[in-house]
């Protein structure tokens, strides 16, 4: 995977970039990259960068070295007031998705959140990492338990026999796919379940004001038993991460509790100047003419290609190719057309798919060659045509 892994390179306009440190093929100058999570194309957007600069150039400084629970900026407190406005939530920020999940794991285990009962941990078995990364710690304090990708029935069971269960997945799956969160919302109203849902890869591309996949489907009042998690450098284009509260108290407990505001760093004001400026544009309606040019630029694909998330909305497609070898080879032969994918080979062995993230700034000629190309790789690699049977 030499190629395809730890690469750098030089980001120029729309999704395309340069100088590649592993060596491009000696035909391109550049590389259009099917990576990236920037769904709606934001996070090269004239207006975030400037926001980034402006916050820094006005309050002359970029980094606090102080605790979050002593001193914090005066513009993050109006970030976190903006984003509470947009999600309907009581909003915290944070300096990234992994961090915000970080500080809240232990609170849930704690039993804090759940009434003072130590709740049953349950895992989604396909929880991104900066979720199920945190198992020893919450395992340490109460009981954890894993079960298969959205099974339902599993986790009634669970429900069944325990008097207080604490279930976390993601909303949209960095993997494709999403939860079903209409049946977790009954499982939440018949038993009383909390639920921990990261989402992502789900926020600013739903919406009118990008709530995103998981956020509308709640009430209004996000409640005490909902906490919706989510990394702001992926579709919201710019940096950080967010918990939406539901409950004063779980407001106060976590600026008093959760790690990253005792230690690590704060959102720095580049990040802050960025994410109030995406904000801005989440509350005009280039927002709704982005998310519209991500859902022409699906269906294209969709088109094209057959896959199994073909008929979900969401931007993130995975070809079933089943060999590690092979697909691997698919990807560096699709490098070398000029496309960068990645290759997921975890958690099944033997079933190792290439992942494509689609966003609203891909060029549609580029997403048709891209599609040419995975089916002509994929049948000169595997000697069969796709979909592979
Ligand atoms: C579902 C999910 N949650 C959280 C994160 C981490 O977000 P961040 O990069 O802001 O730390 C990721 C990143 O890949 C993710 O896919």
């Amino acid at each position: 995977m030499a190629s395809l892994m730890t690469v750098r390179g030089d980001p120029t306009t729309g999704r395309t970039t340069t100088s590649w440190s592993n060596g491009l093929p000696a035909s391109r100058s550049q590389v259009v990259d099917f990576v990236g999570c920037s769904y709606l194309g934001l996070d090269n957007h004239p207006a975030i960068i400037a926001g980034a600069i402006e916050a820094i150039e006005v309050h002359r400084s970029l980094q606090w070295s102080h605790a979050r629970t002593r001193l914090n900026f005066d513009p993050l407190g109006e970030l976190e007031d903006i984003l509470s406005g947009i999600f309907c939530a009581r909003v915290l920020a944070f300096s990234s998705g992994m961090l915000a999940n970080l500080g809240a794991m232990p609170i849930l285990a704690s039993g804090q959140l759940t009434g003072g009962s130590k709740p049953l941990v349950v895992f989604d078995q396909s929880a991104q990492i900066s979720l199920a990364y945190h198992k020893p710690v919450v395992a340490a304090e109460t009981r954890v338990e894993t079960i298969g990708h959205n099974d339902i029935d599993a986790l009634e069971g669970l429900c069944r026999d325990n008097s207080v269960v604490v279930y976390v997945c993601d909303g949209v799956c960095s993997a494709g796919g999403y939860s079903p969160i209409k049946e977790l919302r009954q499982l939440q109203e018949r038993y009383g379940l909390f639920l921990y849902i990261d989402d992502s890869h789900g926020i600013s591309i739903f919406g009118d004001r990008g709530e995103g996949f998981a956020r509308p489907q709640f009430p209004h009042v996000l409640g005490e038993r909902t906490i919706i998690s989510a990394s702001l450098s992926k579709g919201f284009g710019a940096s950080g991460g967010v918990l939406m509260l539901g409950a004063a108290d779980h407001e106060e407990l976590f600026r008093r509790h959760s790690l990253p505001y005792a230690a690590s760093m704060a959102p720095n004001l580049a990040a802050i100047g960025a994410a109030i400026a995406s904000c801005k544009i989440h509350r005009s309606a280039e927002l709704g003419q982005r998310q519209r040019r991500l859902k022409q630029r699906i269906d294209l694909f969709d088109r094209r290609v057959a896959t199994a998330e073909q008929c979900n909305s969401f931007p993130i497609r995975t070809i079933a190719i089943g060999s590690e070898t092979n697909a691997i080879a698919i990807a560096k032969g699709l490098l070398d057309c000029g496309f960068y994918t990645s290759v997921a080979v975890f958690p099944t062995p033997g079933m190792a798919r290439i992942r494509v993230c689609i966003t609203a700034e891909h060029e549609v000629r580029d997403i048709e060659r891209l599609c040419d190309g995975i089916l002509q790789k994929t049948t000169e690699t595997t000697g069969k045509p796709y979909p592979l049977r």
